[in-house]
């Protein structure tokens, strides 16, 4: 595939970074993921305004404008093959010529773009939509969720633990027992036809996914929807428990903890959520 890497356009096995660049030796870095279909990039701008709000989270000074990431991520897309394609774009501080901790100075980031294949877990035929099976886990990442760093150990090791058990995604509940997110997916309920998900604190990544369903319900206006905390409990007993991200959409979910969702099937709140995306999408 053909990468970005810094100044230009490149295979990937041509890319090469210094093993003291800080996003490797310290995840010191910002990355977005941005789902395209046909070329088509869904949510770009809520994306590229996370990924400069990480950036400024951490002192990395903005890199490019909106208008150079489009048209780099346009020519990106010209350069690879595939109707579904994730855009993968990653900053990371850079490289210092030694490895200490603090913030350096007057050095230029690191700029990498790829991308990956994505498969809607789901065909667009929402009849064929597979449900997901998940754990359950506590959550113990830090607290700085809402940025979408590159140290994604936390994350990684959640996944891994849901991933060893037969888990497609892995619930994440806090402290007190409230739901946040899964480990790579943002999670939603259903209750008496009321769509439910907590709120974007920092113990969640606000997902444009996410973001993208609230705006999309909340037009439409046939189905109610609320942002609040939500209890392991209520998740339990809920009619349906969605996993939604860039790169699986709006997952259903069957099966928590070896538990049925619901009636065990593909929720019907889900089937009309599912269209009201596609339908966007394109
Ligand atoms: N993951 N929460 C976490 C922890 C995530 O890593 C992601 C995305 C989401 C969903 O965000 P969005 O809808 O903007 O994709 C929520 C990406 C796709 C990844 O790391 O591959």
């Amino acid at each position: 595939s053909i990468v970005f890497l810094n100044d230009g356009f490149m295979p990937i096995e041509e890319a090469k970074i210094s093993p003291l660049d800080r996003g490797f030796l310290f995840g010191d870095g910002i990355y977005e993921v941005i789902p395209t279909y046909n070329g088509k990039a869904v949510g770009l701008e809520p994306h590229m305004q996370r990924m400069f709000d990480g950036l400024a989270a951490i002192g990395i000074k903005s890199t490019k404008t909106l208008a150079e990431w489009r048209e780099l991520i346009e020519q990106l897309l010209e350069a690879n093959e595939g109707d579904y394609l994730g855009v993968y774009l990653q900053v990371s501080r850079g490289a210092d010529v030694k490895r200490y901790h603090a913030y350096p100075e007057n050095v230029e980031p690191t700029i990498f773009a790829m991308t990956t294949a994505i498969k809607p877990a789901i065909a667009a035929d929402a009849s064929a939509a597979k449900g997901f099976s998940v754990s359950t886990t506590e959550d113990m990442r830090w607290k700085r969720c809402q940025i979408k760093s590159t140290a994604l150990l936390g994350n990684v090791m959640h996944f891994q633990q849901g991933y060893e058990n037969g888990s497609d995604e892995i619930l994440l509940y806090n402290e007190n027992n409230f739901l946040t997110e899964a480990s790579s997916s943002n999670a939603f309920i259903v209750k008496d036809g009321v769509v439910i998900t907590p709120i974007a604190d920092n113990q969640i990544l606000p997902g444009i996914t996410r973001k993208l369903i609230l705006d999309i319900l909340e037009k439409d206006g046939s189905i109610p929807v609320e942002v609040r905390n939500v209890s392991m409990e209520e998740v339990f007993n809920a009619d349906e428990v969605w996993v939604t991200s860039s790169s699986k959409e709006i997952a259903p979910v069957t099966s928590i903890d070896g538990k049925v969702v619901g009636d065990g099937k593909v929720g019907q709140v889900w089937e009309a959520a599912f269209k009201l995306y596609t339908a966007h999408k394109y």
